[in-house]
């Protein structure tokens, strides 16, 4: 078995790394790649790489992924979110490989307070969703054996996150500031690996299971609440902050002007992949806590 991975720097692709190793051989690319081509601006370079690894696999987790950048850059991000993952889709057509693409909850509108499933219609706030969206579109169009993931609030413990942005800020400020309006599940990176290298066993052994997927952990919360859940975890383990979990103000996401609107809801139904691949989803919670300690650790 051969897997081709783009992305490999990212929160999630770095997860992949180690999830999928136990799959057989990994080629993992990043943007950087010098031997080949991993770079999604370049449409035929990933063409070309596809050509030469003939993978079973194409996992495909580089994204445009800065959500208010892509504003101003919409060509950008609609190369690398949408062109370059139909060329990869196209490829492994040819190549007979399936493909696993990620995309978002910012697909959807935010109305209401229902979980989202993956029937319901969609209707992107902002450029990096419509690109999203159009990513997904064309995956589907390429007409590849495909698994398409949509997720929310991917954190790591690689690289910046939100926990990391709310420690930071606790220990330099007495209170915060955090919108309690925007509502949806902190899911992890490496939940989002593990239940990818679970799912393409299941696809290898039948693939009817192919399809879009929603994949996030279980329950919800506001940005507010996970601020408070990080702000008394690490008071629990007592590390000394300037803040604390009673100073944090709820704000509504009005507070906040920024260039990309957000979906209030965020919430995504999961109940399609769980029946499916016979999963069940932790509660956010549970891997919130695991970063946390990790990123304690790291920083003490
Ligand atoms: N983060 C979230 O909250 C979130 C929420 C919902 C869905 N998602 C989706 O989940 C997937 C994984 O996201 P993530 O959080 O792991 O993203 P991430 O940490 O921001 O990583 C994105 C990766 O994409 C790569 N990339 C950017 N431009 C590229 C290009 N031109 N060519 C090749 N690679 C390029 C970057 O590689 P280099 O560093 O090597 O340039 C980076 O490693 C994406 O599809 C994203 O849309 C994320």
């Amino acid at each position: 078995m051969k897997v081709l991975l783009f992305g490999k720097n990212g929160q999630v692709g770095w997860e992949l790394q180690r999830s999928l190793a136990p799959l057989g051989e990994i080629v993992a690319l990043g943007s950087g790649s010098e031997e080949l081509c991993g770079n999604l601006t370049n449409l035929e370079g990933v063409a070309r790489t596809v050509r030469a690894v003939v993978p079973d696999v194409i996992v495909n987790a580089a994204a445009y992924t800065a959500v208010d950048k892509a504003e101003s850059e919409g060509e950008l991000a609609r190369t690398i979110n949408a062109a370059a993952p139909g060329v990869l889709a196209r490829e492994a057509r040819r190549c007979g490989a399936w493909m696993v693409h990620y995309s978002t909850d910012y697909v959807f509108d935010g109305s209401g307070d229902r979980p989202w499933t993956e029937t319901d219609p969609t209707g992107p706030l902002n450029v990096y969703g419509r690109t999203k969206l159009e990513g997904e579109q064309a995956v589907i169009a390429g007409g590849c054996r495909h698994l398409i993931f949509r997720t929310s609030w991917v954190y790591g413990t690689r690289g910046a996150n939100f926990a990391g942005t709310i420690l930071r800020l606790a220990r330099e400020r007495e209170a915060l500031t955090v919108i309690d309006d925007q509502f949806g599940a902190p899911t992890g990176a490496e939940l989002l690996a593990d239940v990818t290298a679970h799912a393409l066993r299941a696809v290898f052994n039948n693939p009817d299971l192919g399809g879009l997927y929603h994949l996030a952990a279980g329950g919800e919360t506001s940005w507010h609440g996970y601020a408070v859940f990080i702000l008394e975890y690490a008071r629990r383990a007592g590390m000394k902050l300037a803040a604390s979990p009673e100073t944090v103000a709820p704000v509504p996401t009005s507070d906040f002007p920024l260039p990309a609107r957000r979906p209030h809801n965020s919430r995504l139904n999961t109940a399609k992949l769980q029946a499916a691949f016979g999963l069940n989803l932790p509660h956010w919670q549970t891997g919130a806590r695991r970063m946390l300690t990790e990123t304690l650790e790291a920083q003490s």
